[in-house]
């Protein structure tokens, strides 16, 4: 193959949420000692969609990214479901989407908690490097069923969702450059058991968060050869709206840069990446020729950010 096919660039891009919304009022009301006022101020967050399968919702994100880039499934030699909450222990969730999509290559699971969508894209555009011609990436987590609905300190976070996009081969590279970390030693500050509940410190996370990926998302303008001010969106992981500001204000972005979309949607971890992009893509605030920054953190701790040009198809 020569180096005028090694680049990608995303074609499709969809998202799916449950019907079911949990408002912050719902929670009070509910009998968790809380109130809406103190979760919007402290999280940004108004409401949670909870009730999806992962298998399910990855299936229509995953539909609506392959309407928008007009293939099928039969067109995609491969399909990565980044998740932490597979429906099964195995297969993998991706086994359900290949068969509900007719995917016509390969399939696999990726776990890097919440920041499974990154890990994939960079690893899909890799692999489109080295001979595949298309690759469907989906971030989907069902957080709610591992949800301790009477901890009122990780309760109110997280929801469910799945956000998904098709790359594709192209003649340039549009993933500009990327940045991929952990910190196993980490990994006890938030983590679930089999059969138990979210578990975490949320001070050390929030702190661990912001400082991780300020130095990722550093990192991975400097190697584009950017600066700040070359970046058009910031899509960061919508995990709190004030671990958002803190890295925006560090590495020197303006909030009005940023993709939230945590008011509707809580975190839904591998899948609050897409739909941010899929938000921002629909309303017509990305456009082509854009720059943008993907950034955010995950329990492990994991972290990734990548610059990417957006340069979807005509
Ligand atoms: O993808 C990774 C997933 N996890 C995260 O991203 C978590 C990151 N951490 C956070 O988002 C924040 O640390 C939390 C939202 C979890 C907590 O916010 P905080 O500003 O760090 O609050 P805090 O833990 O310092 O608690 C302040 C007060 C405490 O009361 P006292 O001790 O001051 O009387 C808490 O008991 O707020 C109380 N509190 C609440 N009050 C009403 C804690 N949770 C609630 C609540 N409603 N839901």
């Amino acid at each position: 193959m020569s180096n005028a096919h090694v680049g990608s660039r995303i074609v499709g891009w969809g998202s799916n949420l449950p019907e079911k919304v949990l408002t912050n009022n719902d929670l009070a009301d509910g009998g968790l000692d809380t109130s809406d006022e103190w979760i919007y101020e402290r999280t940004g967050i108004r409401q949670r969609h909870v009730g999806g399968s992962t298998g399910e919702m990855s299936i229509h994100a995953g539909q609506q990214a392959l309407d928008v880039a007009g293939v099928t499934g039969a067109d995609i030699d491969l399909v990565i479901v980044a998740t932490s909450t597979p429906d099964q222990l195995m297969p993998g969730t991706s086994a359900t989407v290949h068969a509900e999509l007719g995917i016509g290559g390969g399939a696999c699971d990726m776990q890097a908690v919440c920041s499974g969508f990154s890990y994939a894209l960079v690893a899909a555009n890799g692999l489109i490097a080295t001979g595949l011609e298309r690759v469907l990436v989906i971030g989907a987590d069902s957080l709610s069923p591992y949800v301790d609905w009477d901890d009122r300190s990780s309760a109110i976070l997280f929801g469910d969702g799945a956000g998904a996009a098709v790359l594709e081969r192209h003649t340039e590279r549009t993933l500009l450059s990327f940045d991929l970390g952990a910190d196993g030693t980490s990994r006890h500050i938030g983590y679930t058991d089999h059969d138990g509940k979210i578990t975490m410190d949320g001070k050390e996370v929030f702190r661990t968060a912001v400082r991780a990926v300020t130095k990722s998302a550093q990192n991975a303008i400097d190697s584009a050869g950017l600066t700040i001010d070359d970046i058009d969106w910031f899509v960061p992981h919508q995990a709190n709206v004030r671990i958002i500001e803190a890295i925006a204000q560090r590495i020197g972005l303006p909030m009005e840069k940023a993709i939230v979309t945590i008011q509707n949607t809580a975190n839904n971890s591998a899948a609050t990446i897409p739909i941010a992009l899929d938000t921002a893509v629909r309303d017509a605030r990305v456009q082509r020729g854009d720059t943008l920054l993907l950034g955010g953190f995950g329990f492990g701790m994991t972290w990734a950010s990548a610059v990417m040009k957006w340069d979807p198809r005509d």
